[in-house]
């Protein structure tokens, strides 16, 4: 296991692991031009490895999300069980998911970019899920000052796939506390409400006269703590939004403004859906990069996906990998100041 550092040429800088594929700092620009890391980590691979953390920076797999029971049915077979982490269902991939395996790590670079290609081999059976399957994820960071991830996979057993990245950002710096001020814009067309517990209804609905309707930007803290039932119901945004029905060219999904420092975030992604969440379940337990400690709201993340649980709700856009046919898919991280 060891730390890469990626620095592009206008010193942007993004520092990774290939343990859980954990992105532990990004560096970016305000607009006068002073550098802040905007992704909350630790410092040490040892603070990774020993401590129970939320998925800061890492990959997130087999399946992102929520799957209710850990159970579902494909081409006839119940798959009866994936590994339950979240009360009675499964999170994120399992108890050791994509965020706590060694990823194999090559150092690749070229026409405007550097990166690392991370590769992992998922036995068939491992967290319950079918198939042995073959992950390839690439990071870049290119002299445009993206950070583009690209996910690849094969499997030799008809089985479901969904991965994510889980950073988390703070565009004022890690360590600068409430994010509610970043003013938030997404081109969802509705999203997937949940029950307490996160699991969808199955339903997609309209975000009009939700707090959840960022299509024109708004501050994350404005609506956060109104009586709105579907926020209330998860403590906060922690709720996937419906980008499109399908899978697709790549297209810009969100942008992040944080008004302070100038710091703008793009989203671009080739998904159905993304995962919005505002870090309602830290509370200052854990201490990050020097020292500080991460509170309740102190980062949101946009968790580009598939929808969750689409296993069980066949009108979602389907999450089946079959033998093959090969997995594809990319999300772009684009930061800018103004
Ligand atoms: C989920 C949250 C969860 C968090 C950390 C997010 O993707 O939506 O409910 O608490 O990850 O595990």
């Amino acid at each position: 296991m060891e730390f890469v550092t990626l620095e592009n040429r206008n010193g942007i800088k993004l520092k990774l692991t290939n343990y859980g594929g954990i992105v532990s700092e990004l560096h970016v620009p305000d607009r006068s031009g002073a550098f802040a890391d905007v992704t909350l980590g630790f410092e040490t691979l040892e603070e990774y490895e020993s401590q129970d953390f939320p998925y800061f920076g890492a990959l997130v797999g087999r399946f992102a999300n929520r799957i209710a029971g850990g159970r579902f049915a494909l081409d006839g077979v119940v798959y009866d069980q994936l590994a339950l982490n979240d009360g009675e269902n499964h999170l994120h991939g399992g108890k050791r998911g994509f965020d706590r395996v060694v990823w194999d790590m090559e150092r690749v670079s070229g026409d405007g970019y550097s990166g690392v290609v991370l590769r992992y081999l998922s036995v068939d059976g491992e967290e319950g899920y079918p198939g042995n399957l073959r992950t390839t994820v690439t990071y870049k960071l290119t002299d445009r000052d993206e950070w583009v991830i690209d996910y690849e996979a094969s499997t030799d057993k008809p089985t479901i796939f969904n991965p994510t990245n889980h950073a988390y950002f703070n565009l004022a710096g890690h360590d600068s506390g409430s994010v509610m001020g970043h003013e938030m814009q997404i081109a969802a067309k509705g999203f997937t409400p949940t029950d307490a517990a996160g699991i969808p209804t199955g339903e997609i609905m309209a975000l009009e006269g939700t707090g959840l309707d960022f299509r024109q930007p708004k501050p994350l803290g404005r609506d956060i703590e109104s009586d709105d039932p579907f926020i209330d119901i998860v403590g906060g945004y922690d709720h996937n939004f419906a980008l499109r029905e399908a899978p697709g060219e790549l297209a810009l999904a969100a942008v992040v403004y944080e008004p302070e420092s100038g710091r703008e975030m793009k989203v671009y992604t080739t998904e159905p859906g993304m995962q919005l969440y505002t870090a309602n379940f830290l509370q200052g337990a854990l201490a990050g990069k020097g020292g500080y400690r991460y509170q309740r709201r102190d980062a949101f993340c946009l968790e580009t996906q598939h929808y969750p649980d689409s296993p069980n709700h066949p009108q979602f856009p389907s999450t089946v990998l079959r033998p093959g046919h090969t997995f594809r898919s990319q999300t772009v991280y684009a930061f800018s100041a103004r």
